[in-house]
């Protein structure tokens, strides 16, 4: 790992790499001279230019089609990736997402589904690496969380659940792992403009700006500015702790 507390040496995996915020982790993350690996759902055109962009800034990048809550297929491409990459640094758990249905109307199909894709993912892809981390004693998990698991905000009841269900997760991990020298912590974004922040309605928009201090959403290259500070060993005391990113709420 390099000594100017960059990333520069460090093996990555991004889930959902295609996403927006995950598109400006990677981007951010090959800047500090991480490797990266990773995952996309139906973006394959997009994640193969992603590639070749970070591959072109002289880092090394892979990635898969991996779906959210495939176990045997996680595990298949994190073992992909410890042979071709070598042995993982940090995990980003940023893979997600909702459908947008008011509580009458969401079946449980889509209960089901919505926490599998928003947490079930993260305890299969966490599941995938911690082993080698806990071998090496040494490691980073960031999971995103979101705002909607914390405020009394209009959003899918069953995303909201998750995104509480995330923080849960991180600490019980982040107490569990610390004895092998492991870091957990959660990343808690407001409003973020793209992605799954364009589910929101102008009322929405204008609600969220008129609430917070900064008066705007975020952009994903933010988000990806803090993953990189909280990933890297610039953040080595910082363990279990949601970080939150809002403009001030
Ligand atoms: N944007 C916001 O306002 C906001 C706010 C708070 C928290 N967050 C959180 O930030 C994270 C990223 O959000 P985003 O806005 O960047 O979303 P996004 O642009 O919709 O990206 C979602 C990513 O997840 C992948 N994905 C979706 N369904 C999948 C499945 N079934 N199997 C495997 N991969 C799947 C997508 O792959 P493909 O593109 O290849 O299909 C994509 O790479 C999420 O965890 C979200 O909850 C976002």
């Amino acid at each position: 790992m390099a000594e100017d507390g960059t990333l520069r040496g460090m093996r990555v995996l991004v889930t959902g790499g295609t996403g927006s915020i995950g598109r400006a982790m990677c981007r951010a993350f090959a800047r500090e001279g991480a490797d990266l690996a990773f995952t996309w759902n139906r973006r394959e055109a997009e994640a193969g230019a992603l590639a070749a962009e970070l591959q072109g800034r002289g880092v090394r990048a892979l990635h898969g089609r991996v779906g959210a809550t495939d176990g045997p297929a996680i595990q298949a491409f994190c073992e992909r990736v410890e042979t071709e990459l070598g042995a993982l640094d940090a995990l980003v758990n940023n893979l997600g997402g909702t459908q947008v249905l008011p509580f009458a109307l969401i079946d449980e199909p889509d209960w089901d589904e919505t926490l599998a894709l928003n947490l079930k993912s993260m305890f299969l892809f966490s599941k995938a690496v911690v082993r080698g981390m806990i071998r090496r004693k040494a490691g980073v998990i960031l999971n995103l969380g979101s705002l909607a698991g914390r405020r009394m905000l209009e959003v899918p009841v069953h995303y909201a659940t998750a995104k509480a269900g995330v923080t849960g997760f991180t600490i019980s991990l982040a107490k569990e792992l610390a004895r092998y020298g492991i870091r957990v912590l959660e990343l808690t974004p407001g409003l973020i403009q793209g992605g799954i922040g364009d589910n929101v309605s102008e009322r929405q928009l204008a609600e969220y700006n008129r609430y917070c201090a900064l008066g705007r959403p975020g952009t994903a290259e933010e988000v990806a500015e803090l993953a990189a500070f909280l990933i890297s060993p610039r953040a080595g005391y910082m363990n279990a702790v949601s970080v939150q990113l809002d403009g001030g709420l």
